[in-house]
This record gives structure tokens, sequence and C-alpha cells, in this order.
């Protein structure tokens, strides 16, 4: 590799908009809701937090570590430390690959949204939830709209680190955050918010099972864009002098502020409406614009800003993702940015289309029995990111000198870091068989076992072939 100095952030506000610009997206605002919904709200909730909290800052405390460690993305990270470690880096490649086998298509609904709140979507508002169904089973509206959505993303990309990321989170993450603040405002005080509140705070464990557990770790991940190499390839721009645990809980405390907030946004009101807390993934489409619907004039005003808010949550993401990729044809394969952004876009739009089809059009077409969507966004959240996140657990805490990840986490013994030798056993003990614990009661009792052995199938595979990657 040539010696260039490596691209860098602009300031530390910009690494840390772009590293909450990543964790903040459809995963906190679309996802978290409808998940909580399916898994019977606050039990769910809490287990979801205590994942995050513990298992998620520690994670991401060892993404920046290795990333800063090797000034290098996910795959030349592993492997400039031990060759054997490459296929993890490799399927953190691969999980961005197939993260954005869907999300393009939801965050071209989050686009078509803007335009729908603004030409008649609020006018009937009884009929927002067909309304919802019978778009996204269109076949070329939304694959219109996730065309657009993944053109924006190979644009900010293209322009690299810090000219085109880091200025789209700047301005945009700080007025999702405010217009949640007034969407939640309104939703509790809707006459009978009451019983939402309750579905949110107040736990009922008879309803949890491992299946909970698992979807809560994945929803962990997923929200802070861990066990992927999304944090390693972002920590490698990140400079010396940056204290990555304090950078580290700082995402993580708004991220998961954001979820909350989304909930509190979401179920009070829809508890008011009388509705079924667990519809799926068309919970904000239909649920947050009959919040709108219900102000008047002012809630289509409401309603552009909030899509167009939640459009560039998940541009700010899902370039993250599309960085991953690029940044390892360009590490690893000596690319040039824009061949590597325009090669993994390309794909991805391929991907991209057979996703969106496989909600309406080619609904009929399953493999493991899930369409293709659903393929891409459960071998992810269910297996890909948790392995990932245990991959990376046991190769920092196992595979790793302790003295240099002080030294990285301390930067050289400059910043001080309390908590360095309970962190270093959490990761290198208690992540790993907590997450092994998670995924086998999970994978068991959950319906698609054949699309679960196939993701394991797949590690497998990129194990044993790891030294030829
Ligand atoms: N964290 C993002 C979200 O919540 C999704 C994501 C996952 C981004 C993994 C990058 C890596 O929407």
């Amino acid at each position: 590799m040539e010696n260039k100095q490596r691209e860098n952030w602009g300031s530390r506000i910009g690494f840390l908009m772009a590293a909450a610009g990543s964790a903040v997206g459809l995963g906190n605002i679309w996802r978290f809701p409808y998940m909580a919904g399916e898994n019977g709200g606050s039990a769910f909730i809490l287990i979801y937090l205590a994942f995050a909290l513990i298992i998620g800052i520690s994670i991401m405390i060892s993404e920046f570590a290795v990333g800063r460690r090797t000034e290098l993305s996910a795959v030349g990270a592993y492997q400039s430390i031990n060759r054997n470690w490459t296929f993890a880096g490799v399927l953190g490649v691969l999980s961005a690959f197939f993260i954005m086998g869907f999300y393009p298509v939801v965050g071209g609904w989050a686009l078509a949204y803007i335009l729908k709140s603004v030409t008649g979507l609020l006018s009937d508002p009884a009929a927002i939830g067909d309304a919802f169904g019978a778009f996204i089973t269109n076949p070329i509206e939304p694959l219109i709209w996730m065309l657009v959505f993944l053109a924006m993303n190979i644009a900010i990309v293209a322009k690299g680190i810090a000219g085109g990321i880091e200025k789209a989170g700047k301005v945009l993450m700080p007025t999702l955050f405010v217009l949640l603040i007034l969407i939640a405002a309104r939703s509790v005080t809707l006459p009978g918010a009451g019983a939402g509140l309750d579905f949110l705070f107040k736990p009922d464990f008879s309803k949890v099972t491992g299946a909970t557990y698992l979807a809560a770790l994945g929803q962990a991940f997923f929200s802070l864009s861990l066990g992927m190499g999304c944090m390693i390839t972002y920590g490698s721009y990140l400079g010396k002098s940056e204290n990555l645990p304090s950078n580290a809980l700082i995402v993580t405390v708004m991220d998961t502020s954001v979820a909350l907030l989304a909930g509190i946004a979401i179920f009070p009101a829809l508890f008011a409406f009388g509705m079924e807390p667990a519809v799926g993934a068309g919970l904000v489409f239909v649920v947050v614009p009959q919040i709108f619907a219900a102000m008047g004039g002012i809630g289509a005003l409401f309603s552009v800003i909030f899509f167009l808010a939640l459009a560039v949550a998940a541009l700010t993401s899902s370039v993250s993702l599309l960085e991953v990729v690029t940044a390892y044809l360009i590490d690893q394969r000596g690319w040039e940015r824009k061949k590597s952004v325009y090669t993994a876009g390309g794909i991805m739009v391929v991907t991209g289309i057979l996703s969106s089809l496989s909600l309406g059009l080619m609904s009929g077409f399953t493999l493991f029995g899930v369409g293709i969507f659903d393929f891409f966004d459960i071998l992810t959240d269910k297996i890909f990111l948790a392995i990932g996140g245990l991959l990376l657990a046991v190769f920092v805490g196992w595979f790793m000198d302790k003295k240099d990840l002080e030294d990285e986490i301390t930067n050289g013994g400059t910043v001080k870091f309390g908590l360095f030798n309970v962190w270093y056993n959490l990761v290198k003990y208690v992540i790993p068989v907590a997450i092994a614990i998670v995924a086998v009661m999970g994978i068991m009792s959950i319906e698609q076992t054949g699309l679960m052995l196939f993701g394991l199938a797949v590690i497998v595979v990129l194990a044993i072939f790891s030294k030829k990657l």
C-alpha cells in the first residue's frame, strides 16, 4: 500500500456527528418501535437497553480501538493483526452488502413520504394504513424512490469522508432530534395515551423468550452500527488525540435516546388511535402520519419535515454501510475511491431492486421460507451482527496484546480510563459468553431455523477460506 496520509475527520464534532449519524437511522425510528411492538414492549426495551449500554459500549470502544490502531478498515484491520482472522472482517463487508440489500428500500419509502405528506396522504386518516400497503407492493413507485436514495448515497460517499458524510450529518441530525421531541410531546398529550406509556414502561416478563433476547441483541448491534466493522472503519479515520471511551459513550447515549424518543412518539399515539402494536414494518409510516393528520393544516408541514429528517437519518447511516465496502476496496484492493463506490453501488442497485420487488410482484419467491427483503434483514440482524460482535470480542480479548489495547485506549497514557480493566474483562470473558448464550437460545426458539443454519454455514465457509481472501 502507498504511504499516503490517511484521510481524517475534519474535526472532533465532525467525527461524533458522523458516528452518531451512522448509529442513528432507520434502526432507531423505523425498526426499534416495530420490534418493540412485536416483542411485547417494555420488557424487550429493558433488555435492549441493558445490551446497548453494557455490550454495545464495550464493543464500540473495541471497534474504535482496532480501527484507530491499525488505521485500516475492517478486513485490513483484522488481517494486519492476525491473518487467520481476515474472515471476520470479510463477514463485516458481507453484512454491509446484506444490510444495503434492504435499507435503501426503506430509505426510499421515507423519501416518498416527504412528497406524499403534501399530496393527499393526510387527508383521509382512515386510509393511511391501506395506502402504505398499496405503496410498498407497487412494482414501480417504491423502486424509483429506492434508486433515488441509493444514488444519493453513491454521490456522498464518492466525495470522500470529510467532504460528504461529515457535512450532511452536522446539519440534519439535530433537526431530527428536535422534531422527535415535538412529535413525542403531541403523542403523549393525546387522549388515551396512557396505555401506550404503560406498554413502553411497565415491563411484563411473561412474554419474554429466547427469541426476545436475540431480537434485543440484534437490535442493539444494528442500531449502534456494530458487529460489522463500520465503527472499525470510522475509527480508522480518527485522530490520535481523541478519547475513545467518551466518544463511544456519547454515541451510545445519543442512539438509545433517539430510539426511546421514537417509542414515546409512536406508542402513546398508537394506543390513542386504538391500533395494534404488532403491526410490523409499516408502523412509523402508518402511525406518524395519523398523528399529523389529526393536527390539521400544520400537520402536513410537520409531516414533510419528519420524513425529510427520517430520510436524512437513514442516509447518514447508509453512507456508513457503503463506506465499509468502499474502504475495503480502497484499502485491500488498491482501487480508486470513485471506482470502488460505483462498483459497490452498482451491486446494491441489483439487490435493492430484488428486495423492493419481493414485497409485491415477487412476493411468491422465497429463500429459506422468507422473501428477499426479509432474507437480508433477518440474516444480518439475527445472525451476522451478533456473531460479528462475538468474533470481535474474542479477537480483542484473546488475540490482541493487552498493553497495546491500553496504550490505544488511553492515547499512550495521556487520557485516563479508570474502567480499563472492567472493559477488558467484559470483552474477554463476559461478552463472548453472553452473546453465545443469547445466540443459541435465540436460534433455537426462532421460526426460521433453516435460514439461521444457512447464516452460520456462510460464516463457517468464510472462516475456512479466510486466508485466501
Ligand atoms: N445503525 C444504523 C441504523 O440504526 C444501521 C447500520 C447498521 C448502519 C450497521 C451501519 C452499520 O439505522
